[in-house]
């Protein structure tokens, strides 16, 4: 657990998590839209770390780390609250996880979004160096 601004806690226990209120959040992604509670309830307990941030009782933002807590962390819906954005929570969560124990000597970590590259650039996240080299397969 972790204070931010005095105000907020961030915790990575899962059975903290408020996920009738994620899936509220998760439901209007543009990368979910329409996810059911389930699949992210499935999702959440098979990630390395699934954790939220909390004004007193009230949970006001999500991520989760996709890792095989070795070599490779990706991170995936990471959403804030739309009345509690732009007060670093989003950065907060993700230092939380680069910082956590379980998580040190990657090679290296992953994310994809559409317009939110500033949140995670004053964090060290760049473009692919190399995006040749990466490949994807989307199921139909
Ligand atoms: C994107 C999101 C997670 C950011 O959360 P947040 O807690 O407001 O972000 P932080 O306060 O930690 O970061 C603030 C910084 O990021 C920038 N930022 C925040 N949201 C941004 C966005 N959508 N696009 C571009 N920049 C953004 C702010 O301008 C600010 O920059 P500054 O420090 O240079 O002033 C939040 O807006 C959100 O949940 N959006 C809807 C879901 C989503 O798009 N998730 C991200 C998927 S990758």
């Amino acid at each position: 657990m972790q204070q931010i601004n005095g105000l907020y806690i961030l915790d990575d226990t899962l059975s903290r998590i408020d996920f009738a209120t994620v899936q509220a959040w998760l439901t209007t992604a543009y990368w979910c839209k329409g996810i059911a509670r389930e699949p992210i309830e499935r999702a959440a307990r098979g990630s390395a770390l699934a954790m939220g941030a909390y004004l007193e009782e009230k949970q006001v933002g999500y991520l989760r780390v996709i890792s095989d807590k070795t070599t490779f962390g990706y991170f995936s819906d990471i959403f804030v609250d739309e009345a509690h954005r732009g007060r670093g929570l989003a950065r907060a969560m993700v230092r939380f996880a680069l910082e956590h124990p379980e998580f040190q000597g990657f090679r290296r970590w992953a994310l994809t979004t559409k317009d939110a590259q500033s949140v995670y650039a004053a964090l060290g996240f760049k473009a692919l160096k190399d995006p040749v080299r990466w490949m994807e397969r989307v199921p139909k």
